[in-house]
């Protein structure tokens, strides 16, 4: 069996502890020893201490916050509640292995379509992703919007698709980071989501765990993200690219801009219809073409230590041309068909799924004009009230709710220009959400003068 060198065991640490002693010393404000936080980790995945002193822990940390130095132990201890993966074995030989993660937005899918511009470089992909988390929704829930597809993959099929295929998208499970399997969906129902350690240790357990060599970490700021400004995702871009390095994975950090939805669609479906179209060469979607294009190229050229410009924008033309030809949508397909999807459900004849049980409604602005800002984070909210979204752990999403043909900051609406359409399961859920809606999009007169920023700020 190829697959049996490459796990590297889980490390659990059962240590005598009371949990409330370990919350009350986190409450008070007192660092917590790497013994401390082990334990606890182990504890938390056992199942002997249960949710709600965990969810005691994360709101403790949430306020107190964490050092550098313990942040790494909990990271390490999340890392260490599973199996990682180590590729330096002979079957996966010279390959080199890559992943990118986002800390999350409103219409942020770009990782649907940078796996398979990865796999077309010839690199290869272990992505291990996530669900919804708060207002943003997750790389996992889009994907098994897809009828048949499981990110549920055994450790052993997870490696062996990545070795035969170049790549696969996989999740937390109770194998592989099982601590962030945890603690991700407490943290996602207990508003314990915008914190710089918890977010570090998150991504980075994930990560590390994959045993890859180059990462691109797509840091948010702005409206719809969970640091809010430039400079808190600038200290959170610092801190994971800190750990990354001191691990020896190369890691480079993309400040980007949530200030409005990626793209023009936000919902499970919706999203992955819009990645589609993308791997279509259609023109529809230029910003998430261009992140998802910037952010791949980068990261081939970390992995193979080149970094010239030339380099970059040889990388560049060739992942745009693998949009265009339809190679990407092809490896996109190739991946999810083993990943369980009905090959038939993928092709543009029969994509039946998409329109799901739901009614489409225009929503139109109060007065007519440009989009000078979008409180992005509220538009989030809508789809989880929705139903896009979690309110309890075991909640079910209906992958079919969501905005489309959503209006960008600078572009006019009027009495036949929606700010967005609506697709909802009922009228009256629909009614529930248009004012939240309405008013998240700040519409002055078209004479204003409203400045676009850039998608990406800037590279640390
Ligand atoms: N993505 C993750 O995997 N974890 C977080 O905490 C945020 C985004």
């Amino acid at each position: 069996m190829p697959t049996k060198t490459i796990f590297v065991k889980p490390i659990i640490k059962e240590v005598l502890l009371i949990p409330q002693e370990i919350i009350r010393k986190k409450r008070n404000g007192h660092p917590l020893s790497e013994q401390e936080l082990s334990a606890f980790v182990s504890g938390l995945v056992t199942g002997k201490i249960p949710d709600y002193q965990v969810s005691a822990l994360l709101m403790a940390i949430y306020f107190q916050g964490m050092s550098p130095v313990e942040t790494s132990f909990l990271l390490k201890a999340m890392m260490e509640s599973g199996i990682r993966f180590d590729w330096k074995t002979k079957e996966a030989g010279s390959k080199i292995f890559v992943d990118k993660h986002s800390t999350g937005g409103v219409g942020d899918k770009t990782s649907l379509i940078i796996l398979p511009l990865l796999i077309a470089e010839g690199l290869n992909v272990p992505m291990i992703a996530g669900r919804g988390l708060g207002h943003t929704g997750g790389t996992l829930d889009k994907l098994e919007s897809i009828p048949g597809v499981s990110t549920q993959l055994s450790p052993e099929t997870f490696t062996q698709q990545v070795l035969t295929i170049g790549g696969a998208f996989g999740a937390q499970t109770l194998e592989f980071v099982p601590a962030d399997k945890k603690l991700y969906a407490l943290r996602d129902v207990t508003s314990t989501v915008e914190s710089i350690p918890l977010i570090v240790a998150s991504i980075m357990s994930k990560k590390l765990g994959e045993g890859i060599g180059a990462l691109v970490l797509d840091v948010k700021f702005g409206s719809g993200s969970f640091m809010g400004s430039l400079d808190r995702a600038e200290e959170l871009g610092k801190a994971m690219k800190a750990v990354g390095m001191a691990s020896g994975c190369l890691v480079e950090v993309a400040l980007t801009s949530m200030n409005q939805p990626l793209g023009r669609t936000a919902g499970h479906t919706l999203e992955v219809l819009e990645c589609i179209e993308i791997m279509e060469g259609k023109n529809t979607s230029q910003d998430t073409k261009e992140l998802s294009l910037q952010l791949a190229a980068r990261l081939a050229c970390l992995a193979r230590k080149q970094s010239d410009a030339a380099e970059f924008q040889k990388t560049y033309e060739r992942m745009n041309r693998s949009l265009e030809d339809g190679t990407a949508l092809e490896i996109f397909h190739k991946v999810l068909v083993k990943q369980g999807a009905q090959s038939q459900s993928l092709k543009l004849v029969d994509r039946s799924w998409i329109d799901g049980e739901t009614q489409k409604f225009p929503v139109f602005a109060k007065t007519k004009g440009k989009i000078q800002s979008i409180e992005t984070r509220n538009l989030g909210l809508a789809l989880l009230e929705l139903g896009g979204g979690r309110k309890k752990t075991d909640d079910k999403i209906n992958p079919c709710v969501g905005l489309s043909q959503i209006l960008k900051i600078g572009e006019a609406t009027d009495s036949s220009q929606p700010l967005c359409f609506v697709n909802a399961a009922t009228e009256a859920d629909f009614e529930s959400v248009r004012d939240k809606i309405v008013d998240a999009f700040f519409v002055v007169d078209e004479k204003v003068n409203v400045k676009c920023e850039d998608l990406i700020h800037s590279w640390l």
